[in-house]
């Protein structure tokens, strides 16, 4: 039992970190050359990529799909290039990020 208790703590300790964590990874996975949560840089800015796909119960999976592999066209002509540098499950991670910036 106390065990367990620990284990709850520990968990939610983590989860209250998620947030900042994601922010942490972006920016050592370099999205963060490229992107600002509140501003356009070359990409376009995290809450605006929220907001588009609010309500978009598929968006997760295409836009994890789309940060792995890249791709152009939903913002503009300028695409966003693979990045071979994330998993799929750290890709999942910040794309759930993103979508949770409001
Ligand atoms: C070299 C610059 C660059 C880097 C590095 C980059 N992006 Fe992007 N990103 C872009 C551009 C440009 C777009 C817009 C593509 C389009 O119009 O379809 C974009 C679009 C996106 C979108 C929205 C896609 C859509 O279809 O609406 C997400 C989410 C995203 N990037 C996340 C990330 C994450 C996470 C990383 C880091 C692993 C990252 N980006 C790294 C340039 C970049």
């Amino acid at each position: 039992m106390k065990r367990l208790l620990l284990l709850c703590c520990a968990l939610s300790g983590i989860f209250s970190q998620a947030a900042f964590a994601s922010a942490e990874l972006a920016k050592a996975k370099n999205c963060m050359s490229c992107h600002a949560v509140g501003n356009k840089l070359i990409g376009p800015s995290y809450k605006d990529v929220a907001a588009k796909y609010a309500g978009d119960s598929g968006a997760e999976e295409r836009l994890t799909q789309k940060v792995l592999k890249g791709g152009s066209g939903a913002w503009g002509p300028v695409p966003m290039p693979a990045n071979a540098q994330v998993s799929e499950a750290e890709a999942r991670t910040l794309v759930k990020w993103v979508l949770s910036l409001k």
